[in-house]
């Protein structure tokens, strides 16, 4: 049995779940799982539908096998007894569309009137596309000229990165969609923004005594957010190699971490005014203005062969479906200025990889040192005060401070306390996809991005670009399995700064926080 008679408040509104792309990675890795976590917490409730859309033939059994499968390998719930399963599985149909062809769409249209009947779903409709971008357009149309957006429920399209491949197709997507929904109905997933602890961020400051009151420049030396991976391109060597760091992760999750931690406080919990503070962000972001600047502040890396944990690692170039001279980029990292009254002066590193050492999200908000008093700083050298975020995959907070070293005068030690969020509940918090698919269904916008936000980073990230592909800033070639292009460390050091580590562990690999790398 679901919990549903316990959480009976809880449940979205009833609605017909659309997922176009249903036999592709996302829906097998992430989606079906998120549904099914959803429907055993007794958000879903009884009244919804979900319609599998691909070009493939598949039976309604299939695709519900398929499910199921995805289920068990993925979904942090167990897929339970069979009851559960089969009241879950029967809200599942799969229905061969050819986006292209109109008729399908009018065919979609009656298939939703029998789900209505089936499961008295109010009219409700969410269009979830987990397609290559180009098909948002057409599908959005027509869904509209197939009659799908006019029952008496609210509609509300749900789309994945990448928005767009630069400013102006941004802005040609945008205005497609347009003609079909209006901007409140257009929920545009960064999947960071349904991570915990990015959502964390806004806990932390604002309802906190002791951290706001520190957060600005006469406080924080320097901020450094790192996003690194372990995985190489896998099979989407055919997708990054177009892509690369700078767009695949920079424009959305690193610029979107940057606005949550700089962002002022909002006048209201409301999502606008939460998205109005994080686009204030992203507009005072300082624009390089001439390539010898982008090649001062920025850095732009690409792996060779290497190797991790003893392992052999093909180079980039070397990936499937990867253009053997490609100067696309696998790693980025940056100096950026959020250019306003309360961060003016204060560097903020970001970086981000493939076939980095670990695989870690952390943000580090680095304290300026306190003054070089004769009491300590004389005989001690002192450490600065650090607030780490970790975001994925351990979660958690923790502070480094100085303490004396106990039953030694005057020796003075950094020490750390720390809230592991992980350690206390396991890895078994929510997925970012299901609070997401969650809050769509509530109409709930805060952690989805408004088209300012996206043209905002795009205008940022363009300049880049546009640099990079003038050929005025130098590739830079990293070992796979290494920390990057030598470079980085400079960046840092030429302001005086180093790159914290990551994963609790210090410069000699001592682990100084429980949790400890993943
Ligand atoms: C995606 C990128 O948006 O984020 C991938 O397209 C990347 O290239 C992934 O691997 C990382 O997400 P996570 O949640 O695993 O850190």
């Amino acid at each position: 049995m679901t919990d549903v008679s316990k959480h009976e408040s809880i449940a979205a509104a009833g609605a017909v779940y659309y997922l176009f792309g249903a036999t592709g990675d996302l829906a097998r890795r992430k989606l079906f799982p998120a549904l099914f976590s959803l429907y055993k917490e007794g958000k879903l409730a009884e009244d919804f539908a979900v319609v599998g859309l691909a070009r493939r033939p598949r039976t309604n059994d299939q695709f519900r096998a398929d499910v199921k499968e995805s289920i068990n390998e993925f979904c942090r719930y167990k897929q339970g007894d069979d009851e559960t399963w089969t009241k879950f599985a029967e809200h599942f149909v799969y229905m061969s569309l050819d986006i292209n062809n109109l008729d399908g769409f009018q065919e979609l249209n009656n298939l939703t009137e029998e789900l209505d009947a089936k499961f008295d779903i109010p009219g409700n409709r969410l269009f979830y596309l987990a397609l290559a971008p180009e098909l948002f357009g057409p599908v959005s149309l027509n869904l509209r000229d197939g009659g799908l957006l006019e029952s008496k429920g609210w509609n509300r399209l749900v789309i994945e990165k990448p928005f767009g491949y630069d400013l102006q197709s941004a802005r040609n997507l945008n205005e497609q969609l347009s003609h079909v929904f209006k901007e409140e109905e257009i929920f545009r997933i960064d999947h960071y923004l349904g991570k915990e602890m990015v959502q964390n961020i806004e806990v932390l400051r604002f309802a906190n005594a002791f951290f706001e009151p520190l957060w600005n420049n006469s406080h924080i030396a320097n901020v450094q957010i790192t996003l690194s991976e372990t995985v190489g391109v896998e099979e989407r060597g055919g997708y990054y190699d177009k892509s690369g760091a700078l767009r695949d992760m920079v424009q959305n999750h690193m610029l979107q971490m940057l606005a949550m931690i700089a962002m002022e406080p909002p006048s209201r919990l409301h999502p606008e005014d939460i998205r109005d503070e994080k686009v204030k962000v992203l507009r005072s972001l300082r624009p390089y203005s001439a390539a010898e600047e982008i090649d001062k502040h920025v850095i732009r890396g690409q792996y060779v062969e290497g190797t991790a944990k003893g392992k052999p690692l093909t180079g980039y170039r070397q990936e499937d479906s990867v253009n053997p001279n490609s100067a696309t980029e696998t790693y980025f990292a940056a100096r950026v200025f959020v250019d306003n009254f309360r961060w003016a002066g204060v560097p903020f590193y970001i970086r981000t990889g493939k076939r980095l050492p670990v695989k870690t999200t952390e943000v580090v908000i680095e304290f300026k040192n306190v003054p070089n008093n004769v009491l300590f700083a004389r005989r001690n050298e002192l450490a600065p005060n650090l607030l780490v975020i970790r975001v994925n995959p351990m979660e958690g907070i923790y502070i480094k401070f100085n303490a004396k070293k106990p039953g030694v005068d005057n020796v003075i030690q950094p020490v750390s306390m720390e809230f592991c969020q992980s350690c206390q509940i396991g890895l078994n918090t929510p997925e970012a996809y299901e609070l997401l698919i969650y809050d769509a269904a509530r109409g709930e916008s805060t952690y989805f991005t408004r088209w300012d936000e996206v043209s905002q980073a795009w205008s940022f990230v363009d300049r880049i670009a546009e640099a990079w592909r003038d050929g005025s800033s130098s590739l830079q070639f990293y070992p796979a399995g290494s920390w990057g292009p030598e470079r980085t460390d400079q960046l840092l050091a030429e302001d005086g700064f180093h790159w914290w580590p990551v994963n609790g562990q210090d410069e000699d690999n001592v682990i100084w926080i429980s949790g400890g790398p993943k």
